[in-house]
């Protein structure tokens, strides 16, 4: 049977935070798609806005070629463009409709057969509420925070924990050298994977992580113990999602027509004010925020990327839409997109990585 019957055109879209590897998966799509099926590529811009509002580029063979190690994505991305919920101004008052027919109907007017959508959990929920629409969706999962549900792990987010690395690398010069607390405050939203790993692989003193809410004078104390034998300088990660045992997250501010409003920010603040306050040892914080979310993919995100590029056009080929491609182990697999839905990834308090990380001295504030 000849697998093509029915799928000339596919469309692609990238949705939500950009991240390191966003031009890699497209990379593959396209060069999986043309030179395995003879197939035509349209990628959608900007995200869903891109369906919404009709804005594509027909993506050819060549342009596959020499973004590979490019941050970002040639298709533009938005994490607020939802075509069930999307803003619009009336008589200058904002509300939001449901333009989902509308996107749907662009998809049609583009003869596009099948849709991958390269996102994460908000894209990807996007993704199978199109495909109860009736729309034949694959989905790729991407995020730097490594928060999806059903994937071992996102592309993206080995890029951004090796940025994270760096940086606090780099911090630990000015610690020793100054004497100082040092508070790095690293992206993650509700999940502490970034700060963790982060922690782990560059020495940190004490991690703060949502999973493991923290209690300030313990965290206080760890820094004057250290004091007390000789270690005058301390680094303090913290997860822009970490909580005090009795508290809040930190919300920096709120954006209304994101399918994730909440913008977590400040946290880093708030724990190196009260360090310095506590101890009276001298205390600054660095937010790394969106340098995460930058640069070129390091080698394994390129590969996972390419790998999920690749493995989302076979699927669109064998028809099992409305699933997503997933890691599992060393695996390539794919699971129901439905699932994304279902629970956030995140760290086990209890689990191997925090138990290696207490065994080599990393404090929580627990
Ligand atoms: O989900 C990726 C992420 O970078 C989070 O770690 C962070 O909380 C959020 O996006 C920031 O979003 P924005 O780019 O809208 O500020």
């Amino acid at each position: 049977m000849n697998a093509r019957i029915g799928i000339k055109r596919i469309g692609v879209l990238t949705g939500g935070g950009d991240c390191p590897g966003l031009n890699a998966v497209i990379r593959a799509v396209v060069k999986t798609a043309i030179s395995q099926y003879r197939l035509e590529v349209v990628g959608f811009l900007e995200g869903y806005l891109g369906m919404i509002k009709n804005m594509t580029r027909r993506l050819e063979f060549g342009d596959a070629s020499g973004i590979l190690h490019q941050g970002g994505t040639i298709l533009g991305t938005s994490n607020r463009d939802n075509p069930f919920r999307f803003a619009v101004t009336i008589r200058g008052k904002k509300t939001f409709r449901d333009v989902s027919d509308r996107a749907i109907r662009n998809l049609k007017q583009n003869k596009v057969d099948a849709l991958i959508a390269v996102g994460g959990d908000g894209s990807l929920t996007i993704a199978y509420q199109l495909y109860q629409k009736g729309v034949p969706v694959v989905g790729i999962p991407k995020t730097i925070d490594n928060d999806l549900w059903g994937t071992d792990v996102t592309f993206g987010f080995n890029t951004a924990l090796q940025t994270a690395m760096e940086a606090i690398d780099k911090i630990q010069t000015t610690a020793a050298s100054h004497h100082r607390v040092m508070v790095v405050e690293v992206m993650g939203r509700y999940a502490g994977w970034i700060a963790l790993q982060a922690g782990i692989a560059s020495g940190g003193d004490v991690v703060l992580i949502p999973e493991i809410p923290y209690d300030i004078e313990k965290v206080c104390e760890v820094v004057r113990e250290r004091y007390r034998y000789g270690r005058r300088s301390s680094i303090v990660v913290v997860a822009e999602g970490a909580m005090p045992k009795k508290g809040e997250v930190v919300v920096q501010k709120l954006v209304e027509d994101s399918t994730d409003p909440v913008r977590l920010g400040g946290v880093g603040l708030k724990v190196g004010n009260e360090i310095e306050k506590r101890t009276g040892l001298e205390t600054r914080f660095i937010v790394l925020g969106h340098i995460q979310r930058g640069g070129s993919p390091i080698a394994f995100d390129r590969i996972l990327a390419t790998r999920y590029g690749a493995e989302a056009v076979e699927l669109v080929m064998r028809r099992k839409f409305g699933r997503m491609i997933c890691l599992r182990g060393l695996k390539i697999d794919s699971i129901a997109l439905k699932s994304v839905q279902d629970d956030q990834r995140k760290v086990f308090p209890n689990g191997d990585l925090v138990r290696t990380a207490r065994s080599i001295g990393v404090a929580f504030g627990d």
